[in-house]
């Protein structure tokens, strides 16, 4: 089959396409006809070699661990799937992923796509969806009526955030750059903040969760935007305890799993028109190098997709 790998660890250039092995499937899993593969951080974070104290890989490895396609094949076991079926998934990033034609897939990982989505829409959904909806629900407990400080509101993670909050009834404070205002007001942002010219904590006050995408000084300054027992949660650092205590706050990390289960409740949001991705730029498969470039600029608005079968969109 036609896939993306990499047998080192380095820049851009270590994306190889070339031909690969079809994935054989194993008890419980399902093997996909990878129609598009959604492009995150953690394509480039895994490629550069930055998580390899986190996480174990075998090289050659085939990176993106979003995907979405159709059923082709199902192992012993499944129950939920049959072939043929249109799918998507976060799946697991410690195996091989979605840059290529098949992909063998955990049946827990999966979800029935949106059908209100073609499959390059559909690829832009699982990972950040989920962390959006983990760090808001699960970790966050987000109430209608509470105020939420959402930091890099036009990103991949950002973009569903504000829509979620939003939807829960919260009252959402989003930052991004200039050109991106707009887009933050589209999403349904009640107050837009451009962290080019503006101090945000400077704007924004008494906020009960601040969900973190970009870390660094950004977290350090958010602690301050915090009210009492409010919480900060990133994706990107740990916040530190010892800030959490300073400031009578609590601090966490969320850190995303693949979860079928979950991300049928997003589809079923998308599906009712309460959610939709946003996409920066379809690129064909064989693009994958231009996609990391254009991706680990940090300034992506929504997302970047791979498409991998050549479907008419
Ligand atoms: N722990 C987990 O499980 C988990 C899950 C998902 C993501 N993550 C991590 O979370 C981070 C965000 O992921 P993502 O997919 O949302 O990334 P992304 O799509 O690449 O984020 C890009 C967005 O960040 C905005 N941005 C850049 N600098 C900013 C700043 N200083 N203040 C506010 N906004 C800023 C950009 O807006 P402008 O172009 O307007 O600057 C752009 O829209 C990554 O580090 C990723 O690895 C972790």
């Amino acid at each position: 089959m036609n896939a993306i790998r990499i047998h080192r660890y380095g820049g851009p250039e270590v994306l190889q396409y070339e031909d690969a092995p079809r994935p054989q499937v194993q008890k419980g899993e399902v093997l996909i006809h990878v129609h598009a593969a959604g492009v995150n951080p953690l394509d480039w974070k895994v490629r550069s070699g930055s998580l390899n104290g986190f996480i174990q890989h075998k090289l050659p490895l085939i990176p993106g661990w979003d995907v979405s396609g159709v059923v082709e094949e199902v192992g012993f076991g499944v129950s939920q799937f049959k072939k043929g079926d249109a799918v998507c998934a976060l799946t697991d990033p410690t195996r091989d992923g979605a840059y290529a034609d098949y992909i063998a897939v955990r049946e827990g990982a999966l979800a029935m796509k949106p059908k209100s989505l073609h499959h390059v829409r559909a690829a832009a959904v699982p990972l950040s969806a989920l962390a959006a909806w983990r760090s808001l629900f699960d970790l966050g407990h987000l109430q209608s009526g509470q105020r939420i400080l959402i930091h890099g509101g036009s990103g991949g993670v950002g973009h569903f955030a504000v829509q979620l909050a939003k939807w829960k009834g919260a009252y959402v404070l989003a930052t991004a750059s200039t050109k991106n205002q707009e887009s933050l007001r589209k999403l349904g942002a009640d107050e837009t903040i451009d962290y080019t010219s503006q101090k945000f904590e400077d704007v924004a006050s008494n906020i009960d969760i601040v969900l973190d995408t970009v870390g660094g000084e950004t977290q350090e300054r958010s602690w301050l935007a915090l009210k009492k027992g409010g919480v900060l949660i990133s994706l990107v650092e740990s916040p530190s305890g010892e800030k959490a205590n300073q400031f009578e706050v609590r601090g966490m990390m969320c850190s995303v799993q693949p979860d079928g289960a979950q991300l049928n409740k997003i589809t079923k949001l998308i599906d009712s028109a309460k959610l939709k991705p946003t996409i920066d730029r379809i690129l064909p498969l064989s693009e994958a190098r231009r996609a990391h470039e254009l991706g680990q600029n940090g300034h992506v608005r929504g997302k970047i997709v791979l498409r991998v079968k050549d479907i008419q969109l």
